[in-house]
C-alpha cells in the first residue's frame, strides 16, 4: 500500500500527487504555510487527506512560532484561517482544524511545550485514526461486494486520498484481499485526472486488476453489463444523504440508476455534516480555467475560450443505494439513519 503522508516531528513529507505516476517524489513540508500550499495545488489531496495533513500543519504553525505566549493564540487562529481558505468543499479539512481548535482551548493555560505536545499528540491521532476508520469501512463493505464482480470508481477515494488504505479503494481492497475475485474500472477523471494518474497506479502497485477508461465511456461499458457496481468516495455528505464527489460523480449516479446497477458511496464520519440539511448548501469549489484548457503540459484548446471548471458536484440521496461507512451500511431513509450513526462513536 502505497504511503500519502508521513511525520517525524518537525516535518511533513508528502507524497506530490501532482507528480505522480510520471514522478515518484516527495515534498517536505515544515512551516504551515507549506502544507496550506500543498493542498491548495492538491500535492496533497482527497478530503481525509487533506485533513490529516492540514491537522499536522496546524502542529507546524504551534512549532514554529517565536512570539510571546500572549501572541500565540491570535498566531493559531491566523493558522487555522491559512488551512481552511485553502479548498472549501471536502468537510474533513474544517472538521481537523476545528479538532485541533478544541484542544487548543482545552490546554491554554497550559505552557507552550505542553500546548505543543498535545497538538502533536492530536494531529497523529487524526491520521492513526484515519486508517482505522477506512480499515473499517473495508471491513462493512466488502459485504455488499460479490464473490466476482467488475466495480466502477470515480476520481481517488484511495491510500493516496486519505490517511491509508482508502474509501472507496479500501473496500475494493478489503474484499480483494478477502480472495474474492475483483477487477475495477478506473474513470480517468478529467480535468486532473486522478483516476489515470493516481487511482491506475495505486491498484495496480498493490496488484489489483484495473482498467482505464475516459470518462464518458462509462454509459457504454455498463450498458455492455461489465459494471456489477459503482463505489465512489466523498467529500462532504449532507444530514439527508446527499453527497458532494469529484465532478463527474452525479452522472454516473445516473447513469448506475438508468442499467439498474447499485451505487455505493464509501466514507468515514468525519465526511458527514450534519449542519447543512441537504446538498444544496455545500459549497462546491471551482478551479482555475486552464485545468480544462490544458492536459498536463499540453493546450487543447483556443487560448482564453470562456471555460465552467466546478471540481465536484452533488448526487441526490435518492440514487445513492447505501452509504458505507466506518460505523456500518446506512440505507434510506439516510436523514435517520446518518444521525443515530453519527450518535454511535467509534
Ligand atoms: O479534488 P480532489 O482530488 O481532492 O477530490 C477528491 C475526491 O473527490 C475524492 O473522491 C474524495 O475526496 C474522497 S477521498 C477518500
Amino acid at each position: 500500500m502505497v504511503e500519502t503522508m508521513s511525520w517525524d516531528g518537525n516535518c511533513l513529507e508528502l507524497l506530490d500527487q501532482q507528480k505522480l505516476p510520471r514522478e515518484v517524489v516527495t515534498v517536505r513540508c515544515t512551516d504551515y504555510r507549506s502544507v496550506a500550499d500543498a493542498i491548495k495545488t492538491m500535492k496533497v489531496r482527497g478530503a481525509p487527506a487533506i485533513g490529516a495533513a492540514a491537522a499536522f500543519g496546524m502542529v507546524l504553525g504551534a512549532k514554529r512560532f517565536s512570539g510571546p505566549k500572549e501572541e500565540f493564540t491570535t498566531h493559531m487562529r491566523q493558522v487555522a484561517r491559512a488551512l481552511k481558505e485553502t479548498r472549501p468543499t471536502a468537510v474533513n479539512l474544517f472538521w481537523a482544524v476545528e479538532r485541533m481548535e478544541r484542544v487548543l482551548t482545552e490546554v491554554k493555560e497550559q505552557s507552550l511545550p505542553n500546548i505543543i505536545d498535545r497538538l502533536e499528540k492530536e494531529a497523529v491521532e487524526i491520521f492513526e485514526e484515519d486508517r482505522r476508520l477506512n480499515k473499517s469501512i473495508g471491513r462493512y463493505g466488502k459485504e455488499v461486494v460479490p464473490q466476482n464482480a467488475t466495480i466502477l470508481t470515480h476520481c481517488n477515494a484511495g491510500s493516496l486520498a486519505t490517511a491509508g488504505y482508502g474509501t472507496a479503494l479500501g473496500v475494493i481492497r478489503a474484499a480483494h484481499e478477502e480472495g474474492k475475485n475483483i477487477s475495477v474500472f478506473a474513470d480517468e477523471t478529467r480535468p486532473l485526472l486522478q483516476g489515470a494518474r493516481l487511482t491506475a497506479w495505486e491498484l495496480m502497485e498493490d496488484g489489483i486488476p484495473v482498467t482505464l477508461i475516459t470518462d464518458n465511456m462509462a454509459g457504454y461499458v455498463m450498458k455492455l453489463g461489465k459494471i456489477d457496481l459503482v463505489i465512489v468516495g466523498a467529500d462532504r455528505i449532507a444530514a439527508n444523504g446527499d453527497v458532494a464527489n469529484k465532478i463527474g460523480t452525479y452522472s454516473l449516479a445516473v447513469l448506475a440508476k438508468e442499467h439498474n446497477i447499485p451505487f455505493y458511496v464509501a466514507a468515514p464520519y468525519s465526511t458527514i455534516d450534519l449542519s447543512l440539511a441537504t446538498g444544496e448548501e455545500i459549497v462546491i469549489e471551482e478551479r482555475e480555467h486552464n485545468e480544462v484548457r490544458t492536459i498536463g503540459d499540453t493546450v487543447i484548446a483556443p487560448p482564453g475560450v470562456p471555460v465552467f471548471n466546478p471540481a465536484f458536484d452533488v448526487t441526490p440521496n435518492q440514487l445513492i443505494t447505501a452509504i458505507i461507512t466506518d460505523r456500518g451500511i446506512v440505507k434510506p431513509p439516510y436523514d435517520k439513519g446518518l444521525k443515530t450513526m453519527m450518535e454511535g462513536g467509534e
